[in-house]
């Protein structure tokens, strides 16, 4: 008998293996360093050509691989925008795995519908209007690029061109930006549409919130009848908003196609003081957001919604005879990059009906009290600058004592109590403490004022 046919015996032994190392790995979360920043080598080596099976594979894991993992999902991973894995959702994740569904196509599972389902449920979540639909994808930078071929297919449209067909020849398309993440550039060389192309509209003084008034000169400056604009609502640094509920006005009388990436952002619109921030984002024709950031769903989970599906699935359907039409659900190879994909909405469906609209708004609430706290703490410091106030989850600063602060985030991070990234602040060197894990606690905050008043003085 095959290897694999013995295994398949013994599985219920494997996976109570896989089991408790998933128990060790988590019971150590909290212990371990927050990020592996001395991660030994792993040369290739040879192809194993026999193989030493499940358990064999699981024992190398833990002694070659485990030790030297991040806690990114764990309390004081406060690099980048890092979302953690809440108990529910990583028990749909477990659950996506088991049960192995293709998500292309409809009519032989219930999978696509769930998608439908928990769309709809985000929908609802953020308060958009009924006309928003769409698909779950890798994360936001993928949404951004769906976002992107959409806009792009209207603007070929404004001019006669239908650009998924045709391809790009014979079109101008403008698109404008104050602050776009750095992911909607690189959507825009993978959309033909040319990252150096953007026509850089300027953020008010002081801040990274798009200048309406200069994108109003700025469109009305243009002669090309294809225009896109990347809003942002939610900067990854300043965490600034643009005004959408303008833009969006702007958009309609010059006839641009208004993108918004709202991949943390958007769950400012679970706060009754902030929701105010998000106002006009129902008029965008297309949305980013991430569920393995503030949803704390394990990575592989964006968000993109629009409102205009035709463009969508004009853009990404995919003809082929062997290929089913119809169906009691969409067909999500139809709506996204990938044909075939894992059951993405399983994590997400746990999520929404473990916790439900109110546990996802208490975890933005406690992760902006934390970066509160933090931001608090770092302005009342005279060995830190806390370079933006601030207003959500993210706490821009410099330490006063160190000329080289990468050199000092290093050694900070080294230390492995918490994990912080840089950042630029109006083009000064910053530190970025992001908020955004279910299980981080006052305590984590507490412990790492007391690392940072060490780290702060000239001494250190
Ligand atoms: C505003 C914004 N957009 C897009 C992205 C890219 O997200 P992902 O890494 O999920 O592709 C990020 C990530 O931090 C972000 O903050």
């Amino acid at each position: 008998m095959s290897r694999i046919r013995e295994e398949g015996a013994q599985l219920p032994q494997l996976l109570a293996q896989a089991l408790e190392t998933s128990g060790e790995f988590l019971r150590t979360l909290e212990s371990r360093p927050a990020a592996c920043t001395d991660a030994p080598p792993l040369p290739a080596g040879e192809l194993p050509q026999s193989g030493c099976g499940g358990a064999g594979a699981l024992d190398l894991f833990r002694r070659q691989i485990m030790p030297h993992l991040s806690a990114s999902a764990g309390p004081r991973y406060w690099g980048f925008v890092t979302g953690g894995a809440s108990p529910a959702a990583l028990m749909g994740d477990w659950l996506a795995a088991v049960t192995d569904q293709n998500l292309s196509v409809s009519g032989d599972s219930i999978a696509p519908a769930v998608e439908q389902q928990v769309l709809e449920w985000l929908r609802q979540m953020f308060g958009l209007p009924s006309s928003f639909a769409g698909s779950l994808t890798s994360g936001a930078t993928s949404a951004n690029l769906l976002g992107l071929l959409c806009g792009r297919q209207f603007a070929g449209r404004a001019q006669g061109i239908d650009v998924a067909a045709e391809g790009l020849v014979g079109t101008r398309i403008e698109v404008f930006s104050a602050c776009p993440h750095a992911s909607s550039l690189k959507g825009l060389a993978m959309a033909g549409l040319g990252r150096d192309r953007v026509v850089n509209v300027a953020c008010e003084p002081g801040s990274e919130r798009m200048d309406v008034a200069d994108l109003e000169r700025c469109l009305t400056a243009s002669d090309s009848s294809g225009k896109i604009v990347v809003a942002s609502a939610g900067t990854v640094t300043g965490t600034d908003f643009d005004d959408l509920e303008a833009i969006a006005g702007l958009c309609r009388v010059h006839g641009a196609w208004l993108h918004v990436d709202a991949a943390f952002g958007l769950f400012a619109s679970l706060l009754d003081d902030r929701r105010h921030w998000l106002r006009g984002i129902g008029a965008a024709d297309s949305i980013t957001s991430d569920a393995h950031k503030w949803l704390n769903v394990p990575y592989d989970s964006g968000i993109f919604l629009t409102r205009h599906l035709d463009l969508l699935e004009e853009v990404l359907a995919v003809a082929s005879p062997y290929l089913p039409t119809g169906g009691p659900a969409p067909h999500f190879m139809n709506r996204g990059v990938e044909n075939s994909r894992r059951f993405r909405a399983l994590p997400l469906w746990f999520a929404l009906q473990a916790y439900g609209r109110e546990g996802a708004a208490r975890l933005v609430e406690e992760n902006c009290r934390q970066a509160a706290r933090l931001a608090e703490w770092i302005d009342a410091s005279p060995n830190y600058r806390l370079l933006v106030p601030c207003g959500l989850n993210v706490v821009v600063f410099c330490p006063t004592r160190h000329g080289d602060i990468g050199a000092w985030l290093e050694r900070l991070n080294r230390a492995g109590l918490v994990f912080m990234t840089p950042g630029n602040w109006q083009g000064e060197t910053a530190v970025r403490a992001a908020f955004s894990n279910w299980s981080t606690s006052e305590s984590d905050v507490e412990r790492v004022v007391g690392l940072l008043a060490e780290a702060g003085r000239p001494d250190w």
